[in-house]
């Protein structure tokens, strides 16, 4: 591009995390189980309730106990934002409790002024891959439309206590997770284990709802809020020219982008309804429901973007497959891989965000993007992580390319600025951090934390605001 471009001023760089993924200190202070809890094995596996076997969600990297220490290393790498979410089950350990719990909400106060005094912009996700187990248990999960009223609770309770003190908010990480983790996304549990969509879509309304009242709760008590959604963006390119492909392809982008359509527009689009009449789901709404999602649609876009995938109808290229954390889809002959089969296609990112825009006309936050990657401690405590460096330099670019499309994007906060615990495959081994942690995926380790080669790259891309990468 010869025309200069550049990132605009107070661009929110930064990293995003998750609870579950980190803080550990499972049961400490009054918090309740929560779905996570009793998903030894990740997302995409099924629950073992029996919890018997070891679970490394529940220890983390301890960042309930370090989080001061982690947040200094955070602010020495420039952050001027950091995205993380709220543990529900720390504030309303059942979910369905009269009083929130005051040791969760004093926790994530503590937090936030950490994060202020280093002047650092909390982005906080209300919730992020975990509810409240005993919302599941006794509510069955999202199906159930009360669970809209206790999320409700949940929303007002942290809007209130934290006023003052966070803008930024997104009402659940990729929500369009219910379609591919239904436990994880929507604590929905199948008798035989075959997902039900009508179930799925139910709860999808259930969280729609419950989003546009966030959005209401949230623009009232802070007027100068900013309330997202957040959806996995999932780009699909047709395998060949044949127009069948491409409409493969535009079909497979609609099961994802059925979620921020209703968010952002706020309303059901037809290809939706008639997907419903087509399958026999009938969506069960309350009066009034239509017209809360048309008022109350979110300020922005926030998006995960991690890889790209490929359509076709053609039964002879269905032998390739590359996978995600979510969903598998085509091997892409013109792209790379991680270690862990996911595609690299940076290029992809520039066009998930023009594609966005065009739709949504609102700004977007892209809230994660990283390379997992397995890293090796040299002898001499450093860690030579150029594959890292060479994975967010080429998306980082892109970003910049998409913004002199003409995209608005409010910030980049890359996923896991800390080494955690991987949601799909619930191990350490996976490492997408600036910051390496001294912890295996069995638990084995001194936690020590340590700076990465990728932590001295990215601080000077924050210290000159995207010009030097
Ligand atoms: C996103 C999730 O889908 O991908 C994160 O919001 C997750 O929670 C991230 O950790 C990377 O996936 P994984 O499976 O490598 O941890």
């Amino acid at each position: 591009m010869s025309r200069s471009v550049q990132f605009p001023e107070g661009f929110l760089w930064g990293g995003a995390v998750a609870a579950n993924q980190l803080e550990g200190a499972y049961q400490e202070d009054g918090k309740g189980l929560s779905t996570a809890d009793v998903s030894p094995n990740g997302i995409m596996s099924p629950p073992d309730f029996s919890m018997e076997k070891f679970n490394l969600y529940h220890e983390g990297i301890d960042f309930y106990h370090k989080y001061k220490e982690d947040i200094a290393l955070f602010a020495e790498m420039g952050f001027k934002a950091f995205r993380f979410s709220i543990a529900w089950s720390r504030i309303f350990p059942n979910g369905d409790d009269q009083q929130p719990n005051e040791n969760g909400l004093q926790f994530y106060d503590d937090m936030i002024d950490e994060l202020r005094r280093h002047n650092i912009e909390p982005v906080v996700t209300m919730s992020h891959y975990e509810m409240p187990l005993n919302l599941v248990e006794k509510y069955g999960g999202w199906k159930n439309r009360q669970v809209v009223s206790y999320y409700e609770k949940f929303a007002k309770t942290i809007f209130k206590r934290y006023r003052n003190k966070v803008k930024y908010w997104m009402t659940f990480n990729e929500i369009n997770v219910l379609l591919h983790a239904p436990f994880t996304g929507g604590g929905l549990l199948f008798k035989d284990g075959v997902k039900n969509e009508q179930d799925i879509y139910q709860a999808a309304h259930h969280q729609f709802v419950a989003s546009a009242l966030a959005v209401k709760a949230g623009h009232e008590e802070i007027p100068e809020s900013q309330i997202g959604c957040m959806i996995a963006s999932m780009i699909t390119y047709p395998y060949s020219s044949k127009p069948e492909d491409m409409f493969a392809a535009l079909t497979q982008d609609r099961k994802t982008l059925f979620f921020s359509d209703v968010q952002s527009r706020g309303y059901y689009p037809t290809y939706m309804t008639n997907y419903f009449a087509d399958n026999g789901i009938n969506i069960e709404m309350d009066t009034g429901d239509l017209e809360l999602l048309q008022d109350y649609t979110v300020d922005y876009i926030g998006f995960s973007y991690y890889m790209s995938f490929v359509a076709s109808t053609d039964p002879e290229h269905q032998a390739g497959k590359a996978s995600g954390n979510l969903f598998e889809g085509l091997k892409n002959p013109y792209l790379e891989s991680s270690e862990w089969g996911w595609q690299i296609d940076p290029v992809g990112l520039r066009t998930v965000c023009n594609q966005l825009y065009d739709r949504y006309q609102k700004p977007l936050f892209i809230v994660e993007n990283g390379l997992g990657a397995v890293d090796k401690l040299e002898e001499d405590g450093t860690i030579q992580d150029d594959y890292r460096i060479d994975y967010l330099r080429k998306h980082i670019y892109e970003m910049k390319n998409a913004i002199g499309d003409g995209v608005e994007i409010m910030g980049y906060t890359s996923w896991g600025p800390i080494d955690l615990v991987s949601a799909s495959t619930a191990e350490l081994k996976k490492r997408y951090g600036f910051i390496y942690v001294d912890k295996d995926s069995e638990g084995k380790g001194s936690n020590e934390r340590l700076r990465k080669k990728s932590f001295y790259w990215y601080k000077q891309v924050l210290e000159s605001n995207g010009e030097v990468l």
